[in-house]
């Protein structure tokens, strides 16, 4: 008789942590932390999150979330108790030793009827559809009008990926990234990277030509937009737009189209891509390991690119280094940045074009 005293309460205790494990495992994923410069961090596309609260445990953070309106992933630092929501994306980021952190997203939850809380980019009332691209998201009016982790599914035979999407204008997806509060990442790639992408959505990343193809083959036109922003408080950020922008396949190695540029009436960036003899327009993409410049194009400029088949290789580079040792390896954009080379972020963009 003596031993059930101290029994029952254990039996209590660890059939309460099965009910309440069992509904955690139900309702969400671990998914993965990445360790990122401080800066990277409060300037990233979910800085701000939803709310920040001490936590007594992972299971109560998660009840937080939960019970948050729009909270679709949190973030739980096991030194500081701090649970940090999100209302977006699958990973997170931290600037802090990244063992002490676990990140979680929500699994939707549906009955008969419908599901509740889709992750962004998902929609439907079991959230069976998937935006095809940012510009597509913003057009259906799903999502509210800002810069959010997302989820699109360019080609049905293609994965769903995920990418820094601005639910505003048009909806514009990010298929380059370069912020140089973020850490460094090495543009200096094969073209099969290239082609499937590399880095991650918090930070510096190259969405893929192969997922830029199948995006732009699901419209009837589309425009590049390119955005540089400074350190400068004074002169901030100027901005390009590429209309009718276009690839081909990879067989044709990505061959790039342009039918023309316009700066923004505010802030242009000048156009170095389309002007003049060193226009890229029908140019094909080249990397170290397939390189179509026939003057190491993509070894002096540090990363791939459409480059031409001239020992002026392109009058632009956003994919080498942001300061290197020479000019044409570091970021530069000739027209008409001329030598400046103090970008602090380099954004390309592609949004439809509906008109
Ligand atoms: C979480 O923190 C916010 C302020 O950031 C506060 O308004 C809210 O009441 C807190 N929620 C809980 C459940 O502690
Ligand atoms: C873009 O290029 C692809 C491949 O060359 C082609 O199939 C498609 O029709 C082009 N799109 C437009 C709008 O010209
Ligand atoms: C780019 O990478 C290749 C392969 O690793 C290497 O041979 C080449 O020197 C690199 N180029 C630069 C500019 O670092």
């Amino acid at each position: 008789m003596a031993g059930w005293k101290v029994l029952l309460p254990a039996f209590t205790l660890s059939a309460y942590f099965w009910i309440v494990t069992a509904s955690f495992d139900s309702k969400y994923i671990k998914t993965q932390v990445f360790r990122e410069g401080s800066n990277c961090v409060k300037d990233g596309f979910d800085a701000m999150g939803i709310m920040e609260n001490r936590s007594r445990s992972l299971i109560h953070c998660s009840i937080l979330c939960s019970s948050t309106e729009n909270c679709r992933r949190f973030m739980f630092d096991k030194e500081t108790k701090l649970c940090s929501m999100f209302e977006s994306g699958e990973n997170c980021i931290t600037d802090e030793e990244v063992d002490n952190i676990i990140c979680y997203r929500q699994k939707y939850v549906c009955n008969k009827l419908h599901c509740t809380r889709c992750p962004i980019g998902y929609y439907g009332d079991q959230c069976q559809h998937i935006i095809q691209d940012c510009s597509e998201g913003r057009s259906k009016l799903l999502f509210p009008e800002k810069k959010m982790l997302s989820f699109i599914h360019p080609s049905l035979n293609g994965p769903v990926i995920e990418v820094n999407c601005l639910f505003e204008w048009g909806g514009l997806t990010y298929i380059h990234y370069r912020n140089y509060n973020c850490l460094e990442l090495d543009f200096n790639r094969t073209m099969d990277e290239y082609a499937d992408g590399f880095g991650h959505p918090h930070g510096n990343y190259w969405l893929g030509l192969e997922h830029v193809y199948n995006i732009l083959q699901n419209y009837r036109s589309f425009e590049l937009q390119v955005v540089f922003t400074f350190d400068s408080p004074d002169w901030n950020w100027v901005q390009g737009f590429y209309y009718g922008f276009n690839i081909s396949d990879r067989l044709d190695h990505y061959r790039v189209t342009f039918s023309f540029y316009s700066g923004s009436p505010t802030s242009p960036s000048g156009d170095s891509l389309t002007s003049g003899a060193y226009t890229i327009n029908g140019r094909p993409f080249s990397t170290y390991d397939s390189d179509s410049s026939n003057h190491d194009c993509p070894g002096r400029f540090n990363g791939g690119w459409w480059y031409l088949d001239d020992p002026v290789c392109s009058r632009a580079n956003v994919n080498g280094k942001r300061h290197d040792t020479s000019f044409e390896s570091s970021w530069h954009w000739q027209d008409d940045l001329g030598d400046r080379t103090s970008f602090h972020k380099v954004n390309l963009g592609v949004v439809r074009f509906t008109s």
